[in-house]
């Protein structure tokens, strides 16, 4: 009997405005992995996003981050299958690579027959991404706080407040995270950051259960406007979106646009050649389940 491995993982949504390399957000929108064991070589499959683009040799990023997680774990599985069932949009600023990198850390948690331990899979995650924001929500789930120690990716966790959600408006076009972060000056105005500090700390009372207070707490003087040559588009939407009371942001690198609230909340139908999604916030994090299979 073989030990088959399904994880799945969330999206997640980073900075959230005013929180630019630190805050995260899991959201109900998965990737879904299968690894089956056997052999000595790798056999990958793609399906939903991705296909067709991806690599499906050892170079693929989900095997990449199994290997790595097994070669942490000290445990040894040559060979194996993987299917990869995406819903996860593919250079959107929705944390795709992420997903790939904690969900294929978590297969080999699996695949080794060790409890998942979140924290190191944040600092394993964060060592490929190069980056612990996004890693952080898909490895815990919730609201996330993100630093690096000494190089190392650490998080806490915080309990979002009920009745959340995220809707989430994805343009057809990417942006390569370098180019939108190639155009962040580096030195900003000192009322900037204190304004920034400012919001990032009411942002943290906002998300844990006071929403009557997101629209000033999702203000951001940071990065968002100096990437607008980069995505035009999003930043027109996020102004369009706050300027009719929602609090909208731009979602990572972009060019996702994300509007954070309630239930109630009188988000508008996507643009043409968008795309809207209504999500929750994923509480858990990356999810494993081990199965015999014959
Ligand atoms: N599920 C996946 N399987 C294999 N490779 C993936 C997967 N998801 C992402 N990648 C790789 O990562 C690239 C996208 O990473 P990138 O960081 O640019 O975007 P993102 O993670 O979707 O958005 P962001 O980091 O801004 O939230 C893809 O082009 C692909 O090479
Ligand atoms: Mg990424």
């Amino acid at each position: 009997m073989l030990n088959q491995v399904r994880v799945r993982v969330p999206a997640t949504s980073a900075n959230l405005g005013p929180g630019f390399d630190a805050f995260g957000l899991a959201l109900t929108l998965y990737d879904e992995l299968i690894v089956t064991p056997g052999g000595s070589g790798v056999r990958v499959e793609v399906v939903g996003a991705g296909q067709g683009e991806v690599p499906l040799d050892e170079s693929h990023l989900v095997v990449r981050s199994i290997r790595a997680g097994l070669q942490a774990l000290e445990a040894e599985v040559p060979g194996f299958s993987l299917l990869c069932e995406n819903q996860i949009p593919h250079g959107r600023g929705l944390g795709s690579s992420s997903a790939a990198i904690v969900g294929g850390l978590a297969a080999a948690y699996g695949l080794a027959g060790v409890q998942l331990d979140r924290d190191r899979i944040v600092e394993l995650a964060t060592e490929i991404e190069g980056h612990p924001d996004n890693v952080a929500a898909s490895a815990l789930g919730g609201f996330t706080i993100a630093w690096t120690d000494a190089g190392s990716g650490r998080a806490v966790r915080l309990q979002p407040g009920e009745a959340l959600v995220g809707v989430a408006y994805v343009p057809d076009n990417r942006v390569l995270t370098k180019e939108a972060r190639g155009l962040l000056p580096n030195v900003v105005p000192h009322a900037d950051a204190a304004a920034n500090a400012g919001r990032a700390a009411l942002l943290v009372a906002a998300l844990s259960g006071r929403p009557e207070l997101l629209m000033t707490a999702t203000e951001d003087r940071l990065h968002q406007e100096y990437r607008e040559p980069a995505m035009p588009e999003s930043l027109a939407l996020v102004h369009k979106l706050r300027g009719s009371g929602l609090p909208a942001v731009v979602s990572g690198a972009g060019p996702t646009v994300l509007v954070l609230g309630s239930p109630v909340n009188q988000a508008p139908p996507p643009p043409d050649g968008w795309t809207r999604y209504d999500l929750g916030i994923d509480p858990v994090g990356v999810q494993v389940w081990s199965m015999e299979s014959g």
